[in-house]
């Protein structure tokens, strides 16, 4: 049996003020146990044989890619096709109807999809488009999905996934349409993976995203404090298109935080609009 020994207190508090500065997730004090597991997988990785030893040589070298390493490690990136459903009910039902009628002069939808992790968010998004708008097929969709661990866009880019990761929410008639066996993967097809494109971007780095006329910004703001979420948020109002749809997780929401926000009224999910949007459309 292995028995871990807890992070020492000042280890702690090092990889904590690295974690939050680098990616602004907020490690409060109980996940210790947390940062003790995830980060002696790393260690190990390494050839280390415990956290201290890791946390060691972060202090010899607090600039060296280890340091992006630990904070990567620190990332949950727990997510599934379809997650939660009512996102995808609602721009199924609303969101892409109302767009092609406000684009039909462009024929133009861009959709950014941050903090994506392993892909299966933006693709369960292409093939709610390719199934249920096929007017869409002459138009110009861009889907762009993005994240701050790489390890996550490598899997993502890649569209291998496994029998599990396939069985959590996908539809067995989009599995088939979608993907192919490759022993024990599924491989998504040319057809669907050419829709995405996947790319670095830290949410409290320099944004480099164009205008967005829908953005999924789904279970991250909670990683996040009161000041970093009003930050992410201020910044989507100035990406997305004025009369655009934002879409947060089932947990998240806009109240309290940030009041240039109206949610729009499309059953159980957390879609918003810029508040000035609204008020045009009264
Ligand atoms: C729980 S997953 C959510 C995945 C997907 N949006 C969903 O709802 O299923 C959270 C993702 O946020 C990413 N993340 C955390 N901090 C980030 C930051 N500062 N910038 C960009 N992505 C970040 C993590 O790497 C992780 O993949």
């Amino acid at each position: 049996m292995t028995t871990t020994t807890p992070i020492a207190d000042a280890d702690f508090d090092f990889v904590r003020a690295i974690v939050r500065a680098d990616s602004a997730i907020a490690l409060e004090a109980g996940k210790e146990y947390l940062v003790e597991s995830r980060l002696l997988t790393l260690a190990r990785s390494q050839g280390l044989d415990s956290v201290g030893a890791l946390v060691a040589q972060l202090r010899q070298r607090p600039a060296s890619d280890l340091r992006y390493k630990v904070v990567e490690a620190m990332t949950t990136n727990e997510t599934s096709f379809f997650r939660d459903i009512t996102p995808f009910d609602a721009l199924r039902t609303h969101i892409i109807p109302d767009l092609l009628v406000r684009r039909a002069q462009c024929q133009q939808i861009r959709i950014w999809c941050g903090a994506a992790s392993t892909g299966q968010e933006p693709y369960s998004l292409a093939m709610l488009l390719r199934e249920h708008f096929p007017a869409l097929s002459s138009w110009k969709v861009q889907i762009t999905a993005t994240d701050i661990s790489r390890e996550v866009l490598e899997k993502a880019r890649a569209g291998r996934y496994g029998q599990l990761e396939v069985n959590r929410g996908l539809p067995a008639p989009l599995l088939l349409k979608y993907f192919e066996r490759d022993g024990v993967h599924w491989q998504i097809k040319p057809v669907l993976k050419s829709m995405v494109s996947f790319r670095e971007m830290n949410l409290v780095g320099p944004w480099m995203i164009g205008e967005a006329d829908i953005v999924l910004l789904r279970n991250v703001l909670i990683y996040f404090e009161v000041d970093v979420k009003r930050q992410i948020l201020g910044n989507i109002r100035r990406v997305m298109r004025p009369d655009g749809y934002l879409l947060l997780g089932s947990a998240e929401s806009t109240m309290n935080i940030d009041d240039n926000y109206k949610r729009v009224p499309v059953g159980r999910a957390n879609a918003y609009q810029a508040a000035a949007a609204q008020e045009r459309a009264a």
